[in-house]
């Protein structure tokens, strides 16, 4: 019987995090402290960039979510009511809202079809002088094709950059950070991502200043409630189940009863559905969740063979004349011809 691929039901969790997350549940002694939360700081630190040993040290800091620290660093930069921050015209609602929240507004860049990232020629039709910050967004885990040409325009008009690769990346496809103090990169650890302990997010940036600043906010955060976490826990508890019997109907009848009951945190809210920033994604990031995710990174190897060899199902599933331009990571995207596009 083949594994159902689904985004809903996310990819990366397996019998060995439910184990995880079980043992999790039952030892109180894997919700205190900061390890986990350690351990996750130096993976990230080490993971994204090959240069990372000889280009300047990259500061991380840890928060629940993507959109969260979003607002966070929007507000440690100090960037003027009224500015302007520039991202891709296909994003995630989890992106703008934390701008729109923040006073700022968002410009629409449009994209490329080879990599589903900002287009540069747009970029530099639409610029203005008020554009203070720029979120290069890494669609699918692919990284931008135009990355060093962006990161050049971002210096050359000293905007701040966030390289955003919330939805996943290939360790080490990074050669190096920018050399800018401008510079921070986002990686969120949610259910729909490479990684994930079902909320979660991290920043990097070798900026000190600018880390302090984040890191002190990250300090002032509340605490996640329990039952919040609870549920986080479930979700990888009872997931691996749902997903391996969902083909004998069992797991749709248990899928189909968790939406019911609303057992699972949702990944976006109805507050955020009606165009609302949302405060209840914004909290520390929680020592067991990090031990969760920890966990997982240790089999990361063998996560991303599953998700090649899944891609490849996929490829060599196409129907005609449909085409992926390049291979993704987390999700699979495809071109329809333009006649279908209706
Ligand atoms: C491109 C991108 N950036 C940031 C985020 C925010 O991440 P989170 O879901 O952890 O808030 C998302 C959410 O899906 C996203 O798609």
């Amino acid at each position: 019987m083949k594994p159902l691929i689904s985004l809903d039901l996310a990819n990366q969790e397996t019998f060995q995090d439910s184990k995880y997350a079980l043992q999790a549940l039952f030892s109180p002694q894997k919700w205190e402290g900061d390890s986990a939360l350690s351990s996750v700081k130096h993976f990230v630190a080490q993971s994204v960039y090959i240069t990372v040993s000889q280009s300047p040290e990259m500061h991380t800091s840890l928060y629940f979510s993507g959109r969260a620290a979003l607002r966070i660093l929007l507000s440690a930069l100090h960037v003027p009511t009224g500015s302007v921050v520039a991202i891709q015209g296909f994003t995630c609602a989890a992106v703008a809202l934390p701008i729109v929240s923040m006073g700022l507004k968002p410009l629409y860049i449009d994209i490329n079809q080879d990599d589903f990232s900002m287009n540069i020629d747009d970029l530099k039709r639409k610029y203005r002088e008020n554009v203070t910050v720029l979120i290069l967004q890494h669609s699918f885990g692919i990284v931008p094709a135009k990355r060093d040409e962006i990161i050049q325009f971002c210096k050359d008009h000293h905007i701040f950059l966030i390289e955003d690769m919330a939805h996943g990346y290939i360790p080490h496809s990074l050669q190096s950070p920018p050399d800018t103090l401008n510079y921070c990169a986002l990686l969120a650890f949610g259910r729909s991502k490479l990684l994930s302990s079902v909320f979660g997010s991290a920043v990097l940036t070798p900026n000190k200043a600018l880390s302090d600043v984040l890191e002190n906010a990250q300090k002032e955060l509340p605490n996640a409630p329990k039952s919040l976490v609870y549920r986080c826990l479930l979700y990888k508890m009872l997931l691996p189940t749902i997903k391996y019997t969902y083909p004998l109907f069992i797991g749709r009848i248990l899928h189909r009863l968790s939406i019911m009951t609303k057992l699972f945190p949702r990944e976006i809210s109805s507050v955020e559905v009606a165009g609302q920033y949302d405060k209840n994604y914004e909290y520390k990031y929680p020592e067991v969740l990090a031990f969760t995710l920890h966990e997982q990174i240790r089999r990361l190897p063998i996560l991303l063979e599953t998700i090649q060899a899944a891609v490849g199902e996929y490829k060599t599933h196409l129907p005609q004349g449909m085409t992926s331009p390049t291979t993704p990571l987390n999700r699979f995207p495809y071109l329809l011809p333009k006649s279908s596009a209706k």
